[in-house]
């Protein structure tokens, strides 16, 4: 099927037409946030559902019911999203937990008021590319990659879900100076799991012995993740998400994009990126 059958036009990025119906989109615009509220933010295939497995051990002190008891798209669930309007997030104890994939200027208008605090999460492109391209050929809601190259054209274009990577990441960098931002790469957390987690836990003011935050790195291992019927995505029904094809946890390292690309695409990457990126001061992990 093609990107005028599965996707909706959304404040001129593509967003999963089955997943955002328009009184979602509407539920996402009037939403209140609170000041003590926690967003991860990603562009997709970032290290979102790992920061969601992260955030809720930090926050209950390493309690393991705080990722046994619901799923992630239900404990850390995204705003944006058809389910966000059935869960009474309202009545939620704080601090409440979200996710969202949109661009920082696609903020519904309570976000610039309260201000909550936002953990951003971002990744090298090529291995977005790289988890985007497996992820596209397994779910019955999204376009299908097609070859690489063509995909390659596609997600260096911005026409895929949630539109550039390039306008994505440059868009929350620019919040830094007015809110509350903390910047982690899934290639620091691959590095460095138990300082992440700390680092994630300073940020969020929440004292951890390093006992605690040991043991909250040790169950956010990818294998130990795996095992996690609450967070590997194995209660999506097969003719959602086939994952007999590739997992959701599909390989979880940095540099994968080296066995997709051919050394052409990787040029041809490199140039975009040097070009779209060559005002940007901010040192990423990758580079
Ligand atoms: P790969 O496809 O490269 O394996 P998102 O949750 O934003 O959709 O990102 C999914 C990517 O994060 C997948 O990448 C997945 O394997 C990886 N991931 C999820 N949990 C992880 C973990 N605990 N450690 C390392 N990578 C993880």
């Amino acid at each position: 099927m093609t990107e005028a059958e599965l996707y909706t036009l959304y404040k001129g990025v593509y967003v999963p037409s089955a997943l955002h119906p328009p009184h979602s989109l509407k539920f996402y615009e009037d939403f209140t946030f609170r000041p003590d509220d926690i967003l991860v933010v990603t562009y997709p295939k970032s290290g979102t559902t790992w920061t969601q497995e992260i955030i809720p051990l930090v926050v209950s002190g390493g309690d393991s019911a705080s990722v046994e008891t619901l799923p992630n798209w239900d404990r850390v669930p995204w705003l944006e999203e058809n389910r966000a309007c059935t869960l009474n997030l309202e009545e939620r104890p704080s601090p409440r937990m979200f996710t969202t994939h949109f661009h920082h200027n696609m903020m519904p208008p309570s976000y610039f008021q309260v201000k909550p605090k936002v953990i951003y999460v971002m990744r090298n492109p090529r291995d977005v590319f790289t988890s985007a391209y497996h992820y596209f050929g397994i779910t019955n809601f999204l376009v299908k990659p097609g070859t690489t190259s063509d995909f390659l054209r596609k997600f260096l274009d911005g026409e895929v879900i949630f539109g550039s990577w390039f306008d994505h990441v440059k868009s929350w960098l620019n919040a830094e100076q007015t809110e509350r931002v903390l910047y982690i790469s899934y290639e620091e957390m691959i590095e460095d799991l138990k300082g992440s987690v700390a680092k994630i836990a300073q940020f969020l003011e929440k004292p951890l012995s390093g006992e605690v935050v040991e043991k909250i790195a040790d169950r956010c291992l990818f294998k130990n993740m795996k095992k996690n019927a609450m967070s590997n995505y194995s209660l999506v029904p097969p003719e959602f998400m086939d994952q007999t094809k590739s997992e959701f946890l599909r390989k979880g390292i940095a540099g994968d994009w080296k066995n997709l690309l051919t050394a052409e695409e990787a040029e041809r990457f490199d140039q975009v990126y040097k070009e779209k990126m060559k005002d940007v001061k901010y040192k990423f992990a990758w580079d």
